[in-house]
């Protein structure tokens, strides 16, 4: 399929992160000339397999393996200089040529270590059932000293040393007081040997440095096709998702325009990525969940396990409720539904269609999530497949059932099925061009 007639296209995850967005991204870019992360930082874990390798990417974009991409770190993402620069170096030693195909916001906030402390100890110092289980990169902390402003450093910061070196030491005396009142901490930060530290980071970084949002606007008036990245997963999203437990920032599509700077308008089309099952890494509510035989086979068939903590992720039914408002607030034009394989060989499969709260029937995602977390899913059931789907290449190739599964999902959520994974190499897809 050619998807230059997507025009700009924005991708996102219709759940709890993970459902596969690198490898939508990688394949898409195929035919687009600019990728661009607009929100989270290292948090985030997108996988991309080619050629047998695989590579999980966390700061960068996922258009690094393709020559023909611009990878765009834009303003709205929160960047740690320790992981971009080990992931730039760690790639070009696996070959992956980074220069001239990466531009980094010049207004993006920086992730400092005394935010990845601050995430760690606020984990550990709250109390049993409020701990939200971060990815403790640092992010909550970041994006807190962004909105509260007063402490924050961006990246335009680290090019001016003198005035950079007298702010972070004002920054550092009051982080270092706050865990010591705070949290009891005994180690303190030294604000000269961290702005070093960073004034180094900030030299190698230097080449990759612009205004990206004047650089996007120059290339979309050059006619160039964009993708936008999403990270993390709708029902992480600050605004939407299952708040408390969510992400620090708009990982739900609203993120593009306050993200990258490029209004909603320029956007096309809007590729919703979901998971045949559902999956989530962290606290917080998941009514599908499945703490049983069956969520450990679809977590050692489905290979669940989290890309930047290695933590086992959660497993559970797909969950359609939650899907299809995700769908509301992020327009999917179409749908990638990824892991169809890793469901072969279930006799029946379950979707839930609506959940049962205090003896009612919702088919509403509630905002509270204390309800959320009383809910028990109403299933509907459909029935499985036993073959392997690794080699399915055509939609036609699937069994009867899992076209039916397909189907149904599409369905639920309103939105047509364009693509299919059935493994996680680029190869193992299925492109269906009219959508199902
Ligand atoms: P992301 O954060 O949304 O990019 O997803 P992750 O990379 O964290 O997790 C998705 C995992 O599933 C990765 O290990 C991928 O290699 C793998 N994967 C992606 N699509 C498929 C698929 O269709 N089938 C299977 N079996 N694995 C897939
Ligand atoms: P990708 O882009 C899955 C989850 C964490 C935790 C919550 C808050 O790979 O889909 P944070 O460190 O952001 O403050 O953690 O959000 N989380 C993710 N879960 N995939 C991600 O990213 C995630 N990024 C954050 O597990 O529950
Ligand atoms: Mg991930």
């Amino acid at each position: 399929m050619d998807f230059r007639g997507l025009g700009n296209t924005c991708v996102i995850g219709l759940q709890w992160g993970d459902e596969g967005k690198g490898k939508v991204v990688d394949l898409l870019l195929a035919d687009f000339d600019v990728v661009v992360r607009y929100c989270g930082g290292a948090n985030a874990g997108h996988t991309i397999v080619v050629g047998g390798e695989k590579f999980a990417l966390h700061q960068l974009p996922s258009g690094v393996l393709r020559p023909n991409a611009l990878n765009v770190i834009a303003g709205g993402t929160v960047i740690d200089p320790a992981v971009l620069l080990g992931e730039i170096a760690a790639l070009r030693q696996r070959g992956v040529p980074l220069g001239d195909n990466l531009r980094i916001s010049d207004r993006a906030h920086v992730v400092f270590p005394y935010h990845r402390r601050e995430d760690v100890l606020a984990e550990r110092a709250a109390r049993a059932g409020e701990k939200l289980g971060t990815t403790a990169r640092g992010i909550g902390p970041c994006y807190a000293d962004k909105y509260g402003r007063h402490w924050a450093i961006r990246v335009c910061d680290l090019l001016a040393p003198d005035r950079f070196r007298a702010r972070l030491a004002a920054v550092v005396a009051h982080k270092n007081a706050y865990l010591r009142g705070v949290f009891e901490e005994r180690e303190t930060f030294d604000a000269a040997r961290l702005a070093d530290e960073y004034l180094a980071f900030a030299e190698q970084l230097r080449p990759f440095i612009c205004n990206t949002t004047t650089l996007l606007h120059r290339l979309l008036r050059e006619g160039r096709q964009m993708l936008f990245e999403g990270a993390q997963g709708s029902l992480l999203d600050v605004d939407h998702g299952t708040y408390p437990y969510v992400t620090s920032s708009n990982s739900g599509g609203g993120g593009v325009a306050s993200g990258a700077g490029v209004p909603l308008a320029a956007l096309r089309s809007v590729i919703g990525v979901i998971k045949a099952y559902t999956t989530r890494v962290g606290a917080g509510p998941l009514p599908t969940e499945l703490n049983d035989a069956t969520g450990d086979r679809i977590r050692e068939r489905g290979r669940e396990f989290g890309t930047t903590t290695g933590r086992p992720r959660r497993c559970g039914w797909f969950d359609a409720v939650a899907a299809s408002y995700a769908a509301l607030f992020t327009g999917p034009t179409g749908l990638a539904l990824l892991h169809l394989d890793t469901l072969s060989g279930f006799e029946e499969l379950r979707v839930c269609v609506a959940y049962r709260i205090g003896g009612q029937i919702v088919n509403e995602f509630p905002s509270d999530t204390y309800l959320l977390e009383q809910a028990e899913p109403v299933y509907e059931s459909l029935p499985g497949w036993s073959e392997e789907l690794g080699d399915c290449r055509r939609w036609e190739d699937l069994p009867a059932a899992a076209r039916a599964y397909v189907r149904f999902l599409a369905d639920r959520i309103g939105a047509p099925v364009r693509l299919i994974g059935v493994g996680p190499a680029r190869e193992q897809t299925i492109l269906v061009a009219d959508g199902v």
